[in-house]
């Protein structure tokens, strides 16, 4: 069986994992990282998005053997010292979210697309946001809360996205 290294939200570890076995399993049910969600069976809705080296990427459709010395963060590993991450922090006060299923997943994927885009327009986020679904939003709330935390992570730059 493989054995991988890797560090989760700061913290490194050492297992064996069947090579079949997908990332977002390995996080939820070896490391108990039970706040990336799965949402689908199709690699379609975006829920389990994590970041791998700082790049978003959809751990459902991801072998955990691909994370082997590499460095993974979940939404459990955002913030510090008990402050929120800036885009948590705009997701709660622009109410971007109601039953809150997608959250995580979205979270990852706006963090990423701001590394890439630190200051969007509303179509660039809706178009950078397309492979994470929400059933209950409509979006708007998600694209508010994107630019809030754009325009407070263009004043932070410094601010580090892992722990
Ligand atoms: S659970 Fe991964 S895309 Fe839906
Ligand atoms: S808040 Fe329910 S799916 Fe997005």
């Amino acid at each position: 069986m493989p054995r991988i290294r890797v560090e989760v939200d700061g913290v490194p570890y050492d297992d064996d994992v069947e090579p079949r076995l997908l990332l977002v399993h390995y996080l939820r049910d070896r490391l108990g990282k039970v706040g990336t969600p799965v949402g689908c069976d199709t690699t379609n809705c975006g829920a389990c998005t994590v970041l791998m080296e700082g790049l978003s990427v959809k751990s459902c459709s991801v072998p955990a053997v691909q994370a082997d010395e590499r460095q993974v963060t979940t939404v459990e590993g955002l913030g510090m010292n008990g402050t929120p991450h800036p885009m948590q922090q705009a997701f709660h006060e622009a109410h971007a979210l109601q039953c809150g299923y997608c959250t995580p997943g979205m979270i990852m994927a706006a963090i990423d697309l701001l590394r890439e885009n630190p200051d969007p327009s509303d179509e660039e986020i809706r178009e950078g946001l397309e492979g994470n679904l929400c059933r209950c939003t409509g979006y708007q709330n998600i694209v508010r809360a994107v630019r809030a935390a754009a325009d407070e992570m263009r004043r932070q730059p410094e601010r580090e996205v892992a722990p």
